[in-house]
């Protein structure tokens, strides 16, 4: 996920406004386009809370797309939701069964879009096998925090860094199990 200096991945109330920042930094990389193409097209579905979901469609309504393309989306939520395309599927219970038994053998690169509360879930219950942790230049003091709340520590292998001209950096990092 996307994170402000300070470790949130979204205001109390949800909003994102804060990921548009106006720095530059003179040595950094630029994002190219081809570059996220062939990132996205490396995914082979996607896994979100139902709050993220809800995000999501909030933007979708307000004409800013669909991030997701036409991946197999599952929503994780013990709750009545819109169903606004095919590719969206729920899901309720036990994360790890789900994962492990259902996702694992069909799909090889499971993104976990978020938010705060799956994202901990996952590293808790030993889902993850990367944590891509990008920073946008910007404190915002409080918010929803980007791993929720970990019982343990959850040892990491910084496996790759970048830079970027908008002065996000981009961290990559395995698990160590
Ligand atoms: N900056 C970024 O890159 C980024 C990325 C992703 C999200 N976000 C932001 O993060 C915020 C949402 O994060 P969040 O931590 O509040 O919530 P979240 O992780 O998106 O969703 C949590 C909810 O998902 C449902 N859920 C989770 N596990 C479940 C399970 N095993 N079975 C059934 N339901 C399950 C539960 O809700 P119900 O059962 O009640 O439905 C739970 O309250 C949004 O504001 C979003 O914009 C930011």
């Amino acid at each position: 996920m996307v994170a402000s200096l300070d470790g949130f991945i979204a205001r109390k109330d949800g909003s994102v406004d804060w990921l548009e920042t106006s720095d530059e930094f003179a040595g950094g990389a630029t994002l190219e386009p081809e570059f996220v193409e062939a990132f996205l097209k490396s995914i082979d579905c996607y896994v979100m809370g139902s709050r993220t979901y809800e995000t999501a469609l909030g933007f979708e309504a307000k004409g800013l797309g669909w991030a997701y393309g036409d991946k197999p989306t599952f929503v994780l939520t013990s709750r009545e939701l819109p169903r606004t395309r095919e590719t969206v599927a729920f899901h309720s219970g036990d994360l790890a069964q789900f994962v492990n038994e259902r996702l694992r053998p069909r799909f090889r690169s499971i993104w976990v879009v978020g938010g705060g509360a799956v994202s901990a879930d996952c590293l808790r219950l030993g889902l993850a096998d990367e944590v891509c942790y990008s920073i946008v230049p910007v404190l915002i003091g409080e918010g929803i925090a980007f791993f929720g709340t970990l019982a343990k520590d959850v040892a990491l292998h910084l496996a790759e860094l970048k830079a970027y001209k908008s002065g996000m950096v981009e961290l990559r990092y395995q698990v160590r199990k």
